[in-house]
């Protein structure tokens, strides 16, 4: 067996606080925050701006391959992290509901995987992070020191999801939100490459019934174990 590095995986379906535990945690160990969602947001971007027929293969790997990507540091505590995409600060216009579903969306093609985990995986050699996401305990980073999932009930989530959204000015029509929420859990967990699901050795956590902060030190405590 490979010896395992030193990267803490974190993944779920969305809308179980994973960014804001996973900012955290990151923080608490000095590690580097990889927020692979943002990367496939991105590219979501990238191919709808493009209007790249997503069954042509070639056209999509053409595409792909312009693609560059770039990650920044969230700027307060409590912001997502920043993207530029080709030169382009594309931070905001990922972060909207319709980009979930797009990203969510793109996520299914074998193609964006394999490009994005290469990335990521890049990003990882050295160790020393803190990835988040879907696929990033089991395809990512198989050998990391340190996996979880977190999981809540689609309610709970969406009426956190609510709340960050109306915090930003948005006008939520909760049912739609629900409904956006239940059918992206459904086609991240159905797609066949990389779908979203529980690492065999991830210490699970319910964070419908933690606070954050909760979460965030029953993790540290597991990793300092
Ligand atoms: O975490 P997020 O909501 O920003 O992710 C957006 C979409 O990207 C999500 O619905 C599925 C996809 N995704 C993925 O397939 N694999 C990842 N590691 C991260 C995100």
């Amino acid at each position: 067996m490979s010896p395992k590095q030193k990267i803490v995986t974190i993944d779920g379906p969305s809308g179980v606080g994973k960014s804001t535990i996973s900012r955290r945690v990151a923080q608490a160990l000095s590690f580097t925050y990889l927020d692979t969602g943002a990367m496939y947001r991105a590219v979501g971007l990238k191919l709808k701006e493009a209007a790249i027929d997503l069954d042509d293969e070639a056209a999509l790997r053409a595409c792909l391959d312009t693609v560059r990507l770039h990650l920044l540091p969230a700027a307060e505590e409590n912001d997502d992290v920043g993207v530029i995409l080709n030169d382009r600060d594309v931070s905001q216009e990922i972060r909207s509901p319709e980009m979930s579903m797009l990203a969510s969306r793109v996520s299914a093609l074998p193609a964006v995987r394999e490009k994005l985990t290469h990335m990521q995986q890049e990003i990882g050699r050295k160790g020393e992070i803190v990835a988040e996401g879907r696929d990033t305990g089991t395809v990512v980073f198989p050998q990391a020191a340190w996996k979880f999932y977190l999981d809540a009930d689609p309610k709970e989530r969406m009426h956190r999801r609510a709340k960050q959204l109306r915090a930003t000015g948005e006008s939520v029509d909760e049912e739609e939100l629900l409904a956006m929420i239940i059918k992206r859990d459904h086609d991240d967990q159905a797609r066949s490459v990389a779908p979203l699901c529980k690492a065999e050795d991830a210490l699970v956590i319910d964070t419908g019934v933690l606070t954050i902060e909760e979460v965030t030190q029953a993790m540290l405590e597991a990793i300092q174990r």
